[in-house]
């Protein structure tokens, strides 16, 4: 019997990841740069044992069916490939975080399962390493291997395409995101799909790929300059250029609600107010603010007077992964 425990942190992208140049390994089209954060986060367990006849996967306390188990049993098959281990496993995981609600639980919930695999089997994977294979169960998930501020490259080959920190940590002290919780329902398309369909048929994703390297050079010197207004106001703009993708697939969609743009109406009224902070979305209705901790309070008394207050959740700059006794 093997057992292992970790935990791993949701991550929020500011320059967005968004299509896929090979699919069964991973390789995404381009960099992406994320904040990982500490309200949100995945507590799974492994343990591979050679009495089982099958995997299993429990969340949140329920054994899932054969669609949801079957995609934790993939990412164990790339686990046994990788060792000398051929039993089965059984999973048991709890999120900290809305399922499958744009909020970002694939990211910590198979950097988990990816940083349980490694202890179980004391595989001894270095980080990079660690986050080539968490990338392998979920893309956005190579960057909650690490805290702060990430850069995932996107590379060539699965060698080549692993996050890294940024190492900007004395800044990401000052930074704070509001999440605005308009639905913690399941989406209808998930990343995964609504990624494919864009790729496939929008007429605006050649426009997305020639701006995100833009977008990425601006955002990395904003976070060595420690400027804010420059960073924010390019994420907001490499979210709105991400979301506009999906208007131009065929057929069509939005991840947006009535209440998501009542969320970024509420964002730019702040902003004219003074209160500097810009918002931006993923694959799911709920949108997070990205703003200076010390203008949060603020921020969050004027959201109150929309949202209700159970809405409004506010995290703050979190860890890499960290192994569970
Ligand atoms: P989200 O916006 O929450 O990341 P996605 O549609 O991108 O939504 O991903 C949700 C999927 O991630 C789930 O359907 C499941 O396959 C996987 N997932 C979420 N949490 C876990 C977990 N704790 N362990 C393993 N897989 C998980
Ligand atoms: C919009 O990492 O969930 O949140 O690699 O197919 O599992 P798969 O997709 P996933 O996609 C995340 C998309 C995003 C943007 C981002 O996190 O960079």
């Amino acid at each position: 019997m093997h057992k292992g425990r970790a935990r791993a942190y949701t991550n929020i992208a500011l320059i967005k990841y968004w299509g896929k140049k090979d699919e069964t390994l991973i390789l995404p089209m381009n960099n992406s740069l994320s904040l990982t954060l500490n309200a949100f986060y995945t507590e799974t367990e492994v343990i591979f044992d050679e009495t089982y006849t099958q995997d299993s996967f429990y969340l949140d306390g329920e054994l899932q069916d054969a669609k949801a188990t079957s995609k934790v049993s993939q990412f164990l098959d790339i686990v046994r490939q990788l060792s000398e281990e051929k039993s089965y496993a059984q999973v048991t995981s709890k999120n900290f975080v809305p399922t499958a609600a744009g909020l970002a639980s694939s990211a910590s919930g198979l950097a988990a399962l990816a940083a349980a695999c490694n202890e179980a089997l004391d595989l001894q994977l270095s980080d990079r390493a660690l986050s080539r294979l968490a990338r392998r169960g979920s893309g956005s998930a190579c960057r909650s291997i690490f805290g702060g501020f990430v850069e995932w490259e996107q590379g060539t080959d699965d060698a080549s395409s692993y996050a890294q920190p940024l190492n900007s940590d004395d800044w990401t002290d000052d930074l704070a995101m509001l999440f605005i919780l308009v639905n913690d329902q399941q989406k209808d398309i998930s990343s995964r799909d609504g990624m494919k369909r864009t790729v496939e048929t929008s007429s605006f994703y050649p426009g997305w790929l020639e701006e995100v390297p833009k977008d990425l050079a601006i955002a990395k010197k904003a976070i060595s300059e420690k400027d804010f207004t420059t960073l924010g106001t390019v994420t907001e703009a490499n979210c709105l250029k991400m979301h506009g993708t999906t208007l131009a697939a065929v057929p069509p969609f939005t991840y947006w609600s009535p209440d998501s743009l009542k969320a970024m109406q509420a964002v730019r009224s702040l902003r004219s107010a003074g209160i500097e902070c810009y918002f931006t979305m993923d694959a799911g209705p709920n949108v997070k603010l990205l703003i200076e901790k010390k203008n949060l309070a603020q921020a969050q008394a004027y959201l109150e007077t929309l949202f209700d207050s159970a809405q409004l959740v506010s995290a703050f700059a979190g860890p890499g992964i960290e192994i569970l006794k």
